[in-house]
């Protein structure tokens, strides 16, 4: 089937307003380039698609920008991206969000330091703790009965988890969690920044937060001292792009600089660093009307979708003002009685893959860049897909919260330290030694240092045997889990003391 040209795309960005984007075009149209990449955009002897795939792969070092940076092409875009999300200190990274969060991570506090993390952050905050030595006091996160999604952290969680480690140093919330809700969060900084804390939010799933009416603001705008931005999710990066902003009342702008250069590739793809560019531009110039037409384009979709018997959608109105995210669309097929992942099945032998699917839920992104005439045409395919799949009696959806563990070593020490594969039975009770997540969202249901529970390994089997992607388990059977070598937990847990 082939894609309907976006028929709702005004004039996009120009080249005016993307500097780096002129940078880009002056780049690919240069030749004989003696810099890498070694490909010299001269791939294309060996086959017209080869070379459409490496032609556009200008770097940044010697592309861009000279390799000794002379026009400063990249820090005045960045300057441009800080202005307008209010930030004092912005970076564009090619790392994706997994990169942001663990710069920002590195960039919090010390080796052995307390954090006092939301139960729900994805996989890369989790290894950012790993390499920073960071060690989580976890938050539990709530849920709405009705839809069975996570609701954020309450405010009266964090006021107890303050009160009772007066030591943490910051906060890292997932805002908004993958269902599109975020916690109250100016409740939440302005909690955490009585006593000092510095308060991280892991926004890749809302780039797109903070310049159109009736989406939720973005962190920095409510006071956070840094966000991350999967910029290649809801805008318009490249895949992998990503940014990060902070302010700096709490955190240092050398400690970021070093945070982030850690992690962060020497060669950086000027092509996803355009992108960057280019999604800020959007959201200067033509985003916000885009965004406008997105949220009425989706709230039809919800409407339609609504009016199929069981079929349940949350809405921006069934939370409070600003906490839901509009563009988000949560099918919950549950009530209809049907599974999730046939719908899924059905849905991209129409054509139509989808983000994410599970047996009660199923997940379509929606960006600005759809035209409406396409949703609709999903939206079709959709009903369709669930009027065909084979139904069951109708039931209510399983909310699936990975609630904190007994942490009984900190991640990085229980990621170095000597450990086995036993049989999942055999694994309950034992510390645990790997990360394991159902992806998307990629939210840890294992974290390693962290005591495995019963109830944890019969739903990650179930989620598997129903059709749910588990990733990341060093056994992708589940038949066994890694786990620290018996005793080893204990000595190490006393040696911490
Ligand atoms: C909440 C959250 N944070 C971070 C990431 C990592 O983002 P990226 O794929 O840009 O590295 C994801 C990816 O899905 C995510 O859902």
């Amino acid at each position: 089937m082939t894609q309907a040209e976006p028929d709702n795309v005004p004039s996009g960005p120009t080249l005016a307003d993307s500097p780096l984007l002129a940078a880009w075009v002056a780049a690919r149209d240069r030749h004989s380039p003696f810099t890498i990449p070694g490909h010299k955009r001269r791939a294309g002897a060996w086959g017209a698609d080869l070379g459409a795939l490496l032609d556009g792969d200008v770097p940044l070092y010697g592309g861009l920008d000279t390799v000794k940076q002379e026009a400063g092409r990249l820090a005045a875009a960045e300057a441009a991206a800080a202005h307008l999300w209010g930030a004092d200190w912005l970076r564009f990274s090619v790392g994706g969000s997994t990169h942001g969060n663990q710069a920002v991570a590195l960039a919090v506090g010390r080796p052995g330091d307390k954090v006092l993390v939301a139960r729900n952050a994805h996989r890369s905050t989790l290894l950012g703790l790993v390499f920073a030595g960071l060690r989580p006091i976890w938050l539990p996160v709530g849920a709405d009965p009705t839809f069975g999604i996570n609701t954020g952290i309450s405010p009266a969680t964090l006021r107890e988890a303050i009160a009772d480690h007066p030591d943490a140093v910051a906060v890292l919330l997932t805002e908004p969690s993958y269902s599109g809700v975020t916690s109250d969060l100016p409740a939440l900084i302005d909690l955490a920044h009585g006593p000092g804390l510095a308060v991280i939010v892991d926004q890749a799933w809302g780039a797109h937060f903070g310049f159109a009416d009736g989406y939720p603001q973005h962190a920095i705008a409510l006071g956070a001292d840094a966000m991350v931005l999967s910029v290649h999710k809801t805008l318009i990066g490249y895949s992998q792009a990503c940014l990060v902003a902070a302010r700096l009342d709490r955190l240092a702008a050398d400690r970021l600089d070093r945070a982030f250069e850690a992690g962060h590739t020497t060669s950086p793809a000027g092509t996803i660093l355009v992108s960057i560019d280019a999604s800020r531009a959007l959201l200067a110039g033509p985003g916000p009307s885009l965004m406008a037409e997105l949220r009425e384009v989706v709230t039809s979709a919800r409407a339609v979708l609504r009016s199929v018997p069981g079929v349940t959608v949350p809405d921006p109105d069934d939370f409070p003002p600003g906490r839901f995210d509009p563009a988000k669309l949560i099918v919950q097929v549950a009530g209809a009685g049907v599974d999730g992942i046939d719908v899924e099945r059905d849905l991209a032998a129409h054509g139509y893959p989808v983000e994410m699917a599970d047996r009660d839920t199923v997940v379509p992104i929606v960006t600005m860049l759809d035209p409406a005439a396409e949703v609709d045409r999903l939206v079709e395919a959709l009903v369709q897909a669930i009027r065909n799949a084979p139904a069951a009696g109708s039931r209510s959806v399983t909310t699936h919260q990975w609630s904190p563990g007994r942490q009984i070593v900190d991640p990085r020490t229980a990621f170095f330290a000597e450990q086995t594969a036993v049989a999942w039975r055999e694994a309950v009770g034992r510390v645990c030694a790997e990360v394991v997540a159902p992806y998307p969202p990629g939210v840890p249901a294992l974290v390693p240092g962290e005591l495995i529970e019963a109830d944890t390994l019969h739903t990650l089997r179930t989620l598997a045997a129903q059709g749910t992607r588990v990733a990341y388990a060093a056994d992708p059977s589940l038949n066994t889990f890694r786990v620290l070598l018996d005793g080893h937990a204990d000595t190490l847990a006393h040696h911490r003391r």
